[in-house]
């Protein structure tokens, strides 16, 4: 599927409302399945990614009931769970993949989790390793890729706690072995390099398990947890990464004032609004609200002059997902801004640097490629109007540049996508973008947002 954006919004003021985080909302159902007890979930994003983790424990036997974003989940523990009559097919999902691995290595039944082209070919060793090391059983395709088939002999495993010292800063890695650890003996400890998001911490507690958090380490007492978590109500903040592309909008769009409201602001994700600080961004945070499990605010965020910046170190866990919409306000600065440290973006849905870099240069933009990111040069507020490319037609490149209009291959990844679309509303020349059916993933009312403030 492909969508054309051609218009230069002349103003913009508006109240924009983003849907739920799909982080907190996996989550939610994960943590709602194996809690005893009702668990009610409200501003749960029905995003693709979101709807297989859903579908993945329905299959195991839980009910589950969604409908308007408001899921209740009847949790009956983790030993209620029924070995599925199917495999269990999680789309696009790495966070799905890679969490139900950690959960699923302490049934006593197997499982097969397979995934689309893009998740197939992402790397599972990260999580297939550790949990080896606590005594599951996974078997992987080509070294290490999915379909994973966990415990194929149908057997209880007997997990036990580590200690593991993660040698990347991923809240995927982290909550999967935490998983694993609620079936685990003893006490399972996870360090890692930087922070990455913490809501699987946040949960754990928020249900009622025995965690303690040192600096950047997390340690679980399986015996004392698995059998305490209790169903709760949970009301899931909306996606700041969701956010951002509309952030960055209202940055960039002449005489623009956009409001967001309620957007989760927990400090392991708030890297998106240190950057755009760094950028000389005019944003604002109003009724912050840390009564929940998650802290949330609304962000007003306006018309602003960007400068360029360095983008590095322990922030890039805490953005890596807004990098490639962060590239596009970087292409509107005034001078260069390094993005530093983010070689984590090269096994996402897409191998992000290339493809944020294939996005840039369909825009008209100078950009260097490096190992772990990109020197971008910015064209201090200039809509997007880049000279046609020697060729016209996408079997080489990603993209081309014809006398009419650009076109863009997203290539599956509902990030870059989103991405594309934000420029197009600062381009004198049409953008087609294709493979936007991906955007479903994580923001299905995406487009519907922006036609709102075409
Ligand atoms: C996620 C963690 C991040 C992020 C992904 C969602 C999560 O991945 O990129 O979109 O929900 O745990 P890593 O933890 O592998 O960096």
């Amino acid at each position: 599927m492909q969508k054309t954006i051609s218009k230069i919004p002349k103003s913009v003021k508006k109240v924009i409302s983003i849907p739920g985080d799909k982080s907190v909302s996996h989550r939610s159902i994960i943590f709602g399945a194996i809690a005893k007890g009702p668990t009610e979930v409200t501003n749960f994003l029905t995003g693709e990614d979101c709807i297989c983790t859903m579908k993945a424990f329905q299959a195991l036997g839980v009910s589950i009931k969604e409908s308007n974003d408001k899921v209740l989940i009847e949790g009956q523990g983790f030993s209620a769970l029924k070995p599925p009559n199917h495999e269990i097919y999680l789309g696009n999902s790495g966070t799905g993949m890679r969490l139900l691995a950690g959960l699923f290595a302490g049934l006593s039944f197997k499982t097969i989790l397979t995934g689309d082209k893009s998740l197939s070919g992402r790397p599972m060793n990260r999580v297939i390793q550790p949990l080896t090391l606590m005594g599951a059983c996974i078997n992987s395709q080509d070294g290490g890729k999915a379909p994973l088939v966990i415990n194929p002999q149908n057997q209880a495993p007997n997990l036990h706690g580590i200690n593991y010292r993660s040698p990347i800063a991923s809240a995927q890695v982290k909550s999967s072995i935490l998983l694993a650890g609620l079936n685990a003996d003893g006490i399972t400890t996870v360090s890692e390099p930087e922070k990455s998001r913490d809501h699987t911490e946040r949960m754990l507690k928020y249900f009622g398990a025995d965690l303690q958090i040192n600096g950047l380490s997390v340690s679980l007492n399986g015996p004392n947890s698995r059998n305490n978590l209790i169903g709760q109500k949970i009301n899931v903040p909306s996606d700041i990464s969701s956010a951002a592309f509309f952030l960055v909008a209202g940055a960039i769009l002449e005489d623009a004032e956009l409001k967001l409201s309620q957007v989760g602001i927990n400090p392991t994700r708030t890297g998106i609004l240190d950057a755009l600080g760094l950028m000389n961004v005019k944003f604002n945070l109003e009724n912050i609200d840390k009564t929940g499990a998650e802290p949330i605010a609304d962000i007003l965020i306006s018309s602003s002059d960007i400068k360029g910046a360095v983008i590095d170190g322990d922030l890039i866990p805490r953005l890596i997902d807004e990098i490639p919409i962060l590239a596009i306000l970087a292409s509107q600065a005034s001078g260069t801004t390094t993005i530093s440290n983010a070689e984590e973006l090269r096994v996402k849905e897409s191998d992000r640097v290339h493809t944020t870099i294939n996005l840039l240069k369909a825009l008209g933009i100078e950009v260097q490629e490096k190992p772990d990111g990109m020197i971008i040069q910015g064209q201090n507020k200039k809509p997007f109007n880049p000279c046609k490319t020697a060729w016209q037609d996408l079997s080489e490149h990603s993209y081309y540049i014809s006398d009419d209009k650009i076109v863009f291959d997203s290539h599956g990844d509902h990030r870059l996508a989103m991405s594309a679309a934000i420029a197009g509303l600062y381009s004198m020349k049409p953008i087609e973008i294709l493979q936007v059916e991906f955007v479903n993933t994580s923001f299905p009312s995406f487009f519907e947002i922006l036609q709102s403030i075409e």
